[in-house]
Parts: structure tokens; C-alpha cells; sequence
């Protein structure tokens, strides 16, 4: 019996992913072009998406940068159809962007913070979801999403974070909605929703990394916060034909948090 070293679940796929320039977005960008993936980053800062596709193509893949902010259709809209000009399908796509604005409790929350992560975590995923669907019930292998929710949403409780939590909820009911939805389409939608993750968003006003460390450590069943390579793994499984039916599920990645 052989054991295949490195399996390519992605080989000749185009995978679109929103948030692509940095932390769990790049990672999960670099995981899927490490399986034989085309990605296409997405996010507003050029320079960072080049970042990515500059490791991606380092490592021998193929990426292509497009600037786009999530909360425009027109915008989103344009990066589906890049991709298809560009690779010649949508196969996957990865709503991933989304901005945490809290810290105060809810009193204090400012309406202009309120509006933008409503802009960004649910009509962003809203306007991603309908292009990318659109394009995918074209083709006749269909495709597969994967919504970036987060454990604040549907599965825990914290405070500083209710209008976050709020966003996230609803990026898990849509979730299943959309997935119900689009599944006789050949579509299949899920979530992955992560715990406290290794980048910048987890840490709270004024705490270093070091801190952090030691909260998980105090905190988490498993001692530690989760990497972003991580919940790459539940992105690309539930993205891959290993999780052909897997449908409209919301998988937690959270080091036991919620366990
Ligand atoms: N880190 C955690 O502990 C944690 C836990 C649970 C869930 N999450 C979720 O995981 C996702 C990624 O978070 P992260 O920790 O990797 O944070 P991050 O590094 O700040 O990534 C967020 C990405 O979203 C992009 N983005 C923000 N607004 C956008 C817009 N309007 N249009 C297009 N792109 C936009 C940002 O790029 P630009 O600013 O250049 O557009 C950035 O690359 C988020 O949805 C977050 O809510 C994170």
C-alpha cells in the first residue's frame, strides 16, 4: 500500500478569497495554492494582496490580485468575474473578510461603527455569496463556499463584542440559509468558525502577545489560541471534495473554547 506525502485537492480549481492579504485570509490563500489551487486574493489594500500572490507564485502557484471593497456589489461583482476571466472558473470561494470593532460595551458602540461591520461582515458576505453563486450555478461542477464566521457568533458569549456578535450570527444563519438554498444548485455552502486565532484581532486594548499566551494558557482547554494554518485545514476540507456532504454545517476551530 503507498500513503500519498502531499495530496493537491485543488489542482486546476479557481478559489476566490475575500481577506487574502493578511492573517487567517492569506493563509487560508497559500494553503489552497499549495494544493494545486488558482487563487484570486481579494481585499481593499493592493499592496498586501501583491504580498500574497508574490509567496504564492515563489512557491511555484498561480495567484492574481484584485483589489475590491466587499460592501460594494459592483466591486465584488467584478472580482467573481476576474476570476473567471482570468482562470477560466469559480470553483471555490472563501468570504473571509470581515473587521472587528469592539472592545466597549454596546451603549458605547458608535453608530459609524455599527454600520461598518454590518457593511463588511454580512452584506459583504451577502454581496459575495449571490456573485459568486451566480457564476457557480452556471457551471456544470457547481462549487463550494466557506463563510469565515466566528464562535462570538453563534456558540459564545463575550462581552465588548455584541454588535461583532450580532454580524457573526448572521453570517452563520445565512450560512445555512444560502446553503439550503443553492445545494440543488451543485453549490455547497458552509462555515468554519473560529476561536481566538493568531492575528492582531485577537488581541484585546493594550495586550501584547505574550499576554495573549498566557490568558489561552489559563483559559483554553488546550493552552493555546489556534493558528491560522488551523483553520486553513477546516477551510480546505470543508472546500474540498473530502467534505462532499457537508452541507450548510458551521465548524468550530476555537482550541475548545466552546467544548
Ligand atoms: N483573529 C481572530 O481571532 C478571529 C476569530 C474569529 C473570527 N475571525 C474572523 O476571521 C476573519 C479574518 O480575520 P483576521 O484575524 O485574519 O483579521 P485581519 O488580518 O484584519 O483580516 C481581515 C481582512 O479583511 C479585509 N477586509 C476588511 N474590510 C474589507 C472590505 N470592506 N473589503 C474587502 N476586504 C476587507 C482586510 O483587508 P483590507 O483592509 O486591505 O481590505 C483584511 O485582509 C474575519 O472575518 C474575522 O472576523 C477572526
Amino acid at each position: 500500500m503507498t500513503t500519498a506525502l502531499h495530496r493537491a485537492r485543488f489542482t486546476d480549481r479557481t478559489a476566490m478569497v475575500t481577506g487574502a492579504g493578511s492573517g487567517i485570509g492569506r493563509a487560508i490563500a497559500l494553503a489552497l495554492a499549495a494544493e494545486g489551487g488558482h487563487v484570486v486574493a481579494v481585499g481593499r489594500r493592493q499592496e498586501l494582496l501583491e504580498e500574497t500572490v508574490a509567496l504564492i507564485e515563489e512557491a511555484g502557484g498561480k495567484a492574481l490580485a484584485v483589489s475590491a471593497d466587499v460592501a460594494r456589489a459592483t466591486d465584488v461583482q467584478a472580482a467573481a468575474a476576474a476570476a473567471v476571466e482570468h482562470f477560466g472558473s469559480l470553483d471555490v470561494a472563501v468570504n473571509n473578510a470581515g473587521v472587528f470593532r469592539g472592545g466597549a460595551p454596546l451603549a458605547d458602540l458608535t453608530e459609524e461603527d455599527w454600520h461598518t461591520q454590518l457593511d463588511v461582515n454580512v452584506t459583504g458576505v451577502f454581496l459575495a455569496l449571490r456573485a459568486e453563486i451566480q457564476q457557480m450555478r452556471t457551471q456544470p461542477t457547481g462549487g463550494a463556499i466557506v463563510n469565515i464566521a466566528s464562535i462570538f457568533g453563534a456558540h459564545a458569549r463575550n462581552p465588548g463584542a455584541a454588535a461583532y456578535a450580532a454580524t457573526k450570527a448572521a453570517v452563520s444563519a445565512l450560512t445555512r440559509g444560502a446553503a439550503l438554498d443553492h445545494i440543488g444548485d451543485g453549490i455547497r455552502i458552509n462555515a468554519v468558525s473560529p476561536g481566538a486565532v493568531q492575528t492582531p484581532m485577537s488581541l484585546r486594548p493594550g495586550e501584547t502577545d505574550a499576554d495573549r499566551s498566557a490568558r489561552a494558557r489559563a483559559t483554553l482547554p488546550l493552552g493555546r489560541i489556534s493558528t491560522t494554518r488551523e483553520v486553513a485545514a477546516a477551510v480546505l476540507y470543508l472546500a474540498s471534495d473530502d467534505a462532499s456532504s457537508v452541507v450548510g454545517t458551521d465548524l468550530v476551530v476555537d482550541s475548545g473554547a466552546t467544548a
